[in-house]
């Protein structure tokens, strides 16, 4: 990531290949390496890309193969509950690809709730720090724009780099469900992680003045 911040600024540019005056990407969502937007049709080649892809689907609920139709249809679908769900698509900075989504589902207007979910479909933007930054972006809407009070978010027990970077973003433990999920051969317990808005604030600040999230101390990923 620190490459790809030089190669930045050495060419003067916001993106690897256009600069800053031609560039009329969508943008909802801006942080340092990344930023999110609303899907759109071009993206469904990687969308489907990524929901086929078994070393990605092994940690998520899906199960079956998606055509692009069916994914079209989803996202269609989506879109018709936009005050249930938001989906984002994840964007390298870098290189101007979508690397992944990551939505806010079931809102709760009333509760003020929402559950987190995330793909991240490029595996090689797995477990540097590209999760965490997004997730900062998006509970930042959630908390300060949505005025949501609790985000939640599930992970089947052994996806480690789920409950990792949830954790780095504040998200406590809350339980488990026992034997709730079958994956690979066997049955598996649900983590179940929440943040309140006044445990992430502090990551926040500090996230605001360093553009990432800051590594969990040892103790702090038993929790
Ligand atoms: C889960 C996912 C969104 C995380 O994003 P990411 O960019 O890989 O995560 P980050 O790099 O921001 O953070 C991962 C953290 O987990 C930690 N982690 C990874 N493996 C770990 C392990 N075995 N034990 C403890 N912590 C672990 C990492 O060390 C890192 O924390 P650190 O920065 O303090 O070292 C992404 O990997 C992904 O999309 N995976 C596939 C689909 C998926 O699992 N989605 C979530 C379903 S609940």
């Amino acid at each position: 990531m620190k490459q790809q911040q030089q190669q930045r600024n050495d060419n003067g540019k916001n993106t690897i290949g256009r600069s800053s005056k031609d560039n009329y990407d969508v943008v909802f969502l801006d942080g340092r390496h990344l930023y999110l937007r609303p899907p759109t049709k071009d993206d469904l080649p990687y969308l489907t890309r990524w929901i086929n892809d078994q070393r990605v689907t092994r940690f998520l609920k899906t199960s079956v193969p998606m055509s692009e139709a069916a994914e079209a249809a989803w996202l269609e679908g989506l879109d018709g509950g936009k005050d249930r769900n938001i989906i984002l698509v994840i964007v390298d900075k870098a290189t101007g690809k979508p690397i992944g989504t990551m939505g806010l589902h079931r809102i709760d207007w009333k509760d003020r709730r929402a559950t987190t979910g995330t793909m991240i479909g490029d595996r090689r933007y797995w477990e540097k720090g590209y999760g965490s930054e997004a997730k900062m972006l998006l509970l930042n809407y959630a908390f300060n724009t949505l005025n949501l009070h609790k985000i939640c978010s599930g992970a089947i027990a052994f996806n480690a780099r789920s409950i990792g970077y949830s954790k780095k973003c504040g998200y406590k433990e809350e339980g488990r469900l026992k034997q709730h999920v079958f994956k690979n051969g066997r049955y598996w317990d649900k983590v179940l992680l929440a943040v309140f808005k006044k445990d992430w604030l502090p990551i926040w600040k500090e996230f605001r003045r360093t553009g990432s999230v800051p590594h969990l101390r040892k103790k702090a990923r038993q929790k």
